[in-house]
């Protein structure tokens, strides 16, 4: 072991002997100590899910970056295992930056990821390369390979940049393995590159798989590419969005794109639309369940948003979604909390077809950490209401809410009120389905997130959420009559 992943590890174990009891979410998977971004090499390996994540321990904020690691049965809880990968080698001593697992067929772990490589070219103007790297391990320890780096600036195609080549996802498919990169062009064009190799480990060039021709953002950072219900389905975090209505917000920005390949191995993008429409959510990453699910889970944080931290301090900062499973349902990508949610229902409330019209609460409709679905009509199909609002995290003084404008078929999500003293984004709006009134809302919320699934997953919107962790009140609020129903279970 290097000096400096075994410096990691004995951190790890004595700052989590002075931190072991702070306040985290019960649900959602936080750095074990210090800063936390991208979800990494998701897998199932060896009877339990694997999640490594870009890691700075000696900070709250982001540095040099490691991998830590954790690992579920249930993709709920989670246990921290030693940090997996440090920065340690010429050629990722800048940083191990995200990258994606597979098991080999010998039952070995497979993890590539993008080092980080500092040059003094003259003709690189201080700028770092990016290279893919490999390391294979037992779920615990991990080998960085003899031959790292496997792909370089020497892999690219013409005019793809080589101080933005990262984030290698990796997949088996009909006897070989391939991988998508996120790259730009010279121009700073967003693209992902595919690779393949016979055995994992000798890798070369394919194609350019798509290009963002100008439309999403420059940069695409973690890309993923997997079939799914009869498609192919291409994930991206693009940098630099500029916003489109209420579909793409500026900046850090997520995109799904769905299609198929032609008989070329082409992808013809069929649809796209946004991944989550809150406000914290980025670098998503996929896994095939053994049951045969795509699983997602995403950065419950954004690089725009960092601005807003809790007020206490906690030795972690940056949180994970809670995984979502996929589907897709006329060209759009559904997603739901994973089902194993439900092993950890506690108490349950209901109330039924009741009247809201201005403000109530309803008896056991109540919670901090809770599952609450919320189906919402018109009390009388001739008049429609006007608007409807839940508010959570409620004490009388601040809360957090989620409205829903009928007429113009907008959800909204708003922390403003939330008791946080820094202005920053705290609203985030989109277009859901035109449907007379009927609205379908399930609110995931844990101790420091709320996750908002719209219609049975056609929207998501995801917030981080530092209102007091004590308050648990729920109200309703509605100008016009809405008749509604709402089923809360806590979460344990
Ligand atoms: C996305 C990202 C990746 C990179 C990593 C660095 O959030 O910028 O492209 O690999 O974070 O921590």
């Amino acid at each position: 072991m290097t000096e400096a992943l075994k410096r990691v590890r004995d951190y790890e174990e004595q700052t989590e002997m002075q931190t072991g009891s702070c306040a985290r979410p019960l649900l959602h998977l936080t750095p074990r100590v210090g800063w936390m971004n991208d979800p990494n090499g998701f897998s199932f390996y060896q009877g339990q899910y694997h999640l490594f994540y870009q890691y700075h321990p000696y900070d709250k904020r982001w540095g040099p970056m490691h991998w830590g690691h954790a690992v579920s049965k249930d993709l709920i809880h989670w246990e921290y295992l030693p940090a997996a990968l440090a920065p340690d080698q010429v050629y990722d001593g800048k940083g191990c930056f995200s990258g994606s697992a597979i098991e080999l067929p010998d039952g070995r772990h497979l993890l590539m990821y993008t080092g980080i490589v500092e040059t003094e070219r003259p003709e690189d103007g201080g700028r770092e390369l990016q290279v893919q790297c490999l390391a294979v391990g037992d779920g615990k320890d991990y080998k960085k390979w003899e031959k790292n780096p496997v792909l370089t600036e020497n892999d690219l195609p013409e005019n793809a940049s080589r101080y933005d080549f990262r984030d290698p996802k990796i997949w088996y498919e009909n006897g070989r393995y391939y991988c998508v990169t996120g790259n730009c062009t010279e121009e700073r064009d967003g693209q992902m590159l595919l690779f393949s190799s016979e055995d994992g480990f000798s890798w070369s060039f394919l194609k350019t798989l798509i290009r963002s021709g100008g439309r999403f953002g420059r940069m695409w950072e973690c890309p993923d590419f997997f079939a799914l219900d009869g498609k192919r389905v291409a994930i991206a975090s693009p940098q630099e969005m500029l916003p489109e209505g209420l579909e793409y917000h500026g900046g850090n920005g997520t995109l799904c794109m769905i299609g198929a390949l032609d008989a070329s191995g082409e992808f013809i993008g069929e649809h796209c639309h946004a991944i989550d429409y809150g406000i914290d959510f980025y670098a998503p990453q996929t896994v095939a369940a053994p049951d045969g699910r795509r699983i997602m889970i995403g950065w419950m944080q954004n690089w725009d948003t960092l601005g807003y931290r809790p007020e206490e301090p906690l030795p972690w900062f940056g949180q994970m979604s809670l995984p979502r499973e996929l589907s897709v349902r006329d060209g759009r990508l559904i997603q739901t909390p994973v089902r194993e949610l439900c092993a950890h229902y506690g108490r349950e409330a209901a109330q039924r077809d009741i009247i809201i019209s201005g403000e109530s609460s309803l008896p056991g409709i109540c919670g901090r950490v809770a599952d609450l679905t919320v189906d919402i009509e018109p009390s009388d199909t001739e008049r429609l209401y006007r608007r409807f609002e839940m508010r959570f995290v409620d004490n009388g003084a601040n809360y957090a809410c989620v409205c829903y404008d009928p007429y113009e078929a907008v959800v909204e999500i708003d922390r403003r009120y939330s008791g946080t003293r820094v202005d920053a984004v705290h609203q985030r709006s989109c277009n859901v389905r035109q449907s007379g009134g009927r609205l379908r809302l399930r609110l995931i919320l844990d101790r420091f997130s709320a996750e908002v699934f719209v219609n049975d997953g056609e929207q998501v919107l995801s917030m981080a959420l530092y209102a007091d962790t004590e308050s648990d009140g729920i109200r309703f609020l509605a100008s016009g009559e809405a008749k509604v129903s709402a089923v809360l279970h806590e979460l344990l």
